[in-house]
């Protein structure tokens, strides 16, 4: 019997937390940190993540800004916004929610951030700042696995730590994250051969693959912790991560469940990363 995760737990201290250093900011320096979103088009799930996102500044007391942009926004006036923001001394993070439409060219934008108020770690010098282990900014969805994995108590040093997974935005940076903490790190994915085999020998496996239900209690070795990024709907329309909850959990000693582990917990580390960025201003 696995102990649940309980990431709206973790995350609602984190907010707390913030909160706290929020009021103390404004007090003793006058500065409030700020974070402007940008969301191009009428994708639901972005409209969602990014109501999310303008909620969360209001929860912990940060300004914020949205920019709900159409559809027919050119590359030309994105690039401008963003390079007004740059020179905006109100805001400290600058984030645009992904994916783009089709015309316009994210990595492009990404580009155009400036790095010490781009939250998301996206600009190819927050992804190399993170490689060394030098950086300021976490990935967000990592940087919530890792809080997860430490609100376990379990010290991950030395630990074989399996990540399912290669993406930009969560396998890669991950796999860092948890080399920075010691553990012996294996990225698995699609051409990966005997999956299974490698996926038993870890302590703590992260799955972050986007297929519902894929790892089995058959993949997960006797007393493993697993999180699950996944994020999945059913043909029923219900939420489903990448594990398979019902025969992982006998066999694991924590687990995320889905929804509440991972997904409340990214939003958290977005505001941590702004509050860093604010506080990077008065160095
Ligand atoms: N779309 C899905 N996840 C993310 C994220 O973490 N940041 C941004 N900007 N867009 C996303």
């Amino acid at each position: 019997m696995a102990k649940i995760i309980n990431g709206k737990e973790v995350s609602a201290s984190v907010r707390e937390e913030l909160k706290r250093e929020t009021a103390e900011l404004v007090e003793k320096y006058g500065v409030r940190p700020g974070l402007a979103v940008i969301i191009v088009g009428d994708d639901p799930a972005s409209k969602v993540y990014v109501n999310n996102k303008e909620k969360g500044c209001a929860e912990v007391g940060y300004y914020s800004e949205v920019y709900r942009l159409p559809e027919t926004t050119t590359q030309q006036e994105l690039i401008s916004l963003v390079k007004r923001l740059n020179d905006d001394d109100k805001i400290h993070g600058i984030l645009c929610q992904l994916p783009l439409p089709k015309h316009l060219d994210e990595n492009a934008v990404i580009l155009a951030i400036n790095p010490e108020k781009d939250v998301d770690a996206f600009h190819p010098v927050n992804v190399g700042r993170i490689m060394i282990g030098d950086y300021s900014f976490l990935p967000c969805t990592p940087a919530g696995v890792m809080k997860l994995i430490e609100s376990t108590g379990v010290d991950i040093s030395g630990k074989e730590c399996v990540v399912i997974g290669r993406s930009n935005i969560v396998g890669k940076p991950q796999a860092m994250l948890l080399l920075h903490k010691n553990g012996t790190v294996t990225i698995c994915h699609s051409r990966t051969k005997n999956l299974s085999e490698v996926t038993r020998r870890a302590d703590i496996l992260v799955v972050a693959i986007g297929k519902a239900d894929f790892v089995t209690g058959d993949m997960v070795k006797d007393g493993a912790i697993v999180i699950d990024v996944g994020m999945n709907r059913r043909a029923d329309g219900k939420l489903t991560g990448d594990v398979d909850f019902a025969s992982v959990e006998p066999k694991a000693s924590y687990i995320t469940p889905v929804p509440g582990g991972v997904g409340p917990m990214t939003i958290s580390m977005l505001l941590r990363n702004t509050m860093t960025a604010a506080k990077n201003t008065l160095k």
